[in-house]
């Protein structure tokens, strides 16, 4: 067996770039010659032009091998006495026992896993320096937006999700301190800036011997309004018929601070807050159905059954319409629907349950949850690809919504207001005077901005970052050069290495990165001709696009193996998903809702009618809808777009 693996090898390598002969001798003879399926398609870089169907089996079968080697433990998480997962039939406040096996998974304080092996970089933390970096090839030059594509809600919505699923550890009790070098300091708004460095704890494994932890825990739980502890939930909680605090005007209610009460505030924006605002009155509501259905169900029992059905209406418009929106392709539509109702569709699964296994019937429903083999958690690469701050604008255009809709059903400007203003708890004070329905339907008729080089917004190079209660701290920070730190802090591969380890080919000279000249000058001054020490945030903001994704398709591959991990290896999606765990109202709500659009018409049913024009109320919304095809979405080819 050993000779004929070395002779399959040998062969196969004949086929195979240098860079992956390692990584395929380890992978069964089954899974390298998938590898080779994959290569060969990656050589001819066609994936994304392949018609609907074969571009699915190619997204399928990546997913698989990213499913065998890129996901990789770390640290042990407390694994008691196995319980009897019927004693928790509801999502705990701290995130423990959701994996029957492993009670300590996904729980807040838990280690943040990994997709590639640590790539240590203490001897390279300021090569190239991370202001130079941050001033030559990040700082916005003039704005560049996601044209009709992408809305300041749907950017305000990832951060709403970031919320929900990751923040390091911070070590309190040192700092770190950056200086602007000479030939940048004129152009940096700090001279300097002091911040803390991320925590790292022993793991107590021997291959990687420290991990950081995650203080939100990182399942679809809701946790950016419920809390990632006991004593967030309690601040959030009304304790009457399980419904959560919200203001009279729709907005969130504040504390003796003037703080907001929601489950996480740290880092936060008006965008950010009528979103929270939104899905509190979305629990309230379900809260009354239930209760309604079900009227001898106490406090405690209708929250727990509420925030189950919220969590999975949330996971479910970033699964089916945010993410759709993010990747405008036929493919990536039906493959993100896939990943909810299963290749058999909606119309099968809501008449004759889940069929088959995850292909067919979808993750959502499957009989068991599944791991990999590696307990839940969300990872460094992960937070890595997410950082995606290039999202946010300088100002707000603010709309007067009092008058009837103009062309497309765009409403006239008001005027704009920065982002600073809007930012924290002046922001919350802003967002009182604006209201929520000029907020949210200013935000629509709004395009974000694009993930690309020199785009970094400026008032983010000297922001007032909190502390985890939402209060403001003392020193400024340059968040543009931080982010370039912390990855090579938490010895996040760089660009080169991570495609590589994502079985992507590298690029062996900048022209494979872009064709943008002027591009290519500055990353030459930046890091001369060594590709290799290319940062990973720039590299993913430099790549060149698939046509309709937003994202690049380095980063793209993170979410391809993440995004389905989030559902499949939470119980509550997968063998809990079912009228007994949400109750028959509950199940019925969460199958029902497909879009951000179904909720605002169930609160706000006037902001749809007089506002949107668009099909999803994550692009801007003076957009036309969707044309009509009437070709079968899986045969469907690329140029059908
Ligand atoms: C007003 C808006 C925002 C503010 C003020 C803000 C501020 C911050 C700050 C201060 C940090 C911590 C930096 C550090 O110490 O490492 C951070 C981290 C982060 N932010 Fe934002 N941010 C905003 C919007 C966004 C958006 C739109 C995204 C989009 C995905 C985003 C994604 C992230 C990610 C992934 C991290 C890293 C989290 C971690 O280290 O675990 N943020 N942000």
């Amino acid at each position: 067996m050993a000779f004929t693996k070395i002779l399959f090898n040998n062969i196969l390598h004949r086929f195979i770039c240098k860079d992956f002969h390692e990584v395929v001798s380890s992978m069964t003879i089954i899974d390298a010659f998938l590898f080779l399926i994959v290569h060969s398609v990656d050589k001819l870089r066609i994936w994304p032009k392949l018609p609907v169907f074969l571009g699915l089996l190619y997204l399928s079968v990546r997913r698989h091998l990213h499913q065998q080697y890129n996901l990789i433990n770390v640290g042990k998480s407390p694994c008691g006495v196995r319980f009897n997962p019927e004693d928790y039939p509801y999502r705990t406040s701290d995130g423990s026992y959701h994996d029957p096996f492993n009670e300590g998974a996904g729980s807040q304080g838990s280690f943040f896993g990994r997709n590639i092996m640590p790539v240590d970089q203490t001897d390279k933390l300021m090569k190239p320096d991370p202001m130079v970096v941050a001033t030559k090839l990040l700082a916005r030059t003039q704005y560049k937006d996601t044209d009709k594509q992408f809305n300041m809600i749907a950017a305000s919505w990832i951060q709403f999700m970031i919320h929900d699923w990751i923040d390091h550890m911070e070590n309190t009790n040192q700092q770190v301190e950056l200086i602007a070098p000479k030939e940048v300091a004129n152009k940096c708004p700090l001279s300097s800036f002091k911040f803390y460095p991320t925590k790292e704890f022993p793991t107590g494994f021997y291959d990687i011997q420290t991990g950081t932890k995650n203080i939100r825990t990182p399942w679809w739980d809701g946790s950016a309004i419920y809390g990632s502890n006991k004593e967030r939930l309690q601040k959030v909680r009304t304790f009457t018929d399980g419904k959560l605090k919200i203001s009279e005007d729709g907005l969130l209610q504040h504390d003796e601070d003037r703080i907001p009460i929601s489950g996480d505030i740290r880092n936060s924006w008006d965008g950010v807050s009528v979103l929270q605002a939104l899905f509190i009155k979305e629990h309230n509501a379900v809260c009354d159905a239930i209760k309604k259905e079900l009227p001898d169900l106490n406090d405690e029992e209708l929250y727990r059954h509420a925030r189950l059905v919220t969590s999975a209406v949330i996971a479910k418009i970033h699964t089916i319409d945010w993410t759709v929106e993010l990747l405008k392709t036929d493919m990536l539509l039906a493959g993100m629907r896939a990943n909810w109702y299963g290749l058999l569709g909606k119309k099968f699964k809501n008449t004759f349950g889940h069929v088959g296994h995850a292909l067919l019937g979808g993750l959502v429903g499957l009989r068991k949850p599944v791991n990999h083999g590696v307990p839940y958690s969300l990872t460094e690469e992960f937070t890595s690809v997410y950082r995606m701050h290039q999202l946010l604008p300088d100002s707000l255009h603010l709309r007067n919504t009092d008058v009837a809709p103009g062309p497309n059903k765009s409403p006239p400007l008001l005027k704009d207001v920065t982002m600073p203003d809007l930012i924290g708890q002046k922001g919350e004070k802003t967002l009182s005077q604006i209201g929520f329905t000029r907020q949210f339907v200013s935000m629509g008729h709004q395009a974000c901005g694009g993930l690309e080089l020199w785009n970094y917004p400026a008032w983010l190079r000297g922001l007032i970052p909190h502390d985890v209660d939402g209060k403001e701290r003392h020193d400024h920070v340059d968040l543009a050069a931080l982010e370039i730190y912390r990855d090579r802090e938490r010895k996040v591969a760089r660009y080169n290495q991570f495609r590589r380890a994502l079985l992507l080919i590298p690029i062996s000279k900048w022209e494979d990165l872009t064709e943008d000249k002027e591009v290519i000058e500055v990353l030459k001054e930046v890091y001369g001709d060594d590709v290799e020490q290319l940062d990973l945030m720039v590299g993913l903001m430099a790549e060149k696009k698939i046509k309709g994704f937003s994202i690049s398709e380095t980063a793209f591959i993170i979410f391809l193996l993440m995004a389905s991990r989030r559902l499949e290896a939470d119980r509550f999606f997968t063998s809990d998903f079912n009228e007994k765990t949400y109750t028959k109202k509950g199940f019925e709500w969460v199958n029902t809702t497909e879009s951000l659009k179904d909720v605002l018409n169930r609160h706000y049913p006037e902001i749809p009618k007089k506002w949107i024009n668009s099909t999803s109320a994550f692009s801007v919304w003076d957009s036309p809808p969707n044309a009509p095809n009437h070709i079968p979405l899986y045969l469907r080819l690329p140029s059908s777009n």
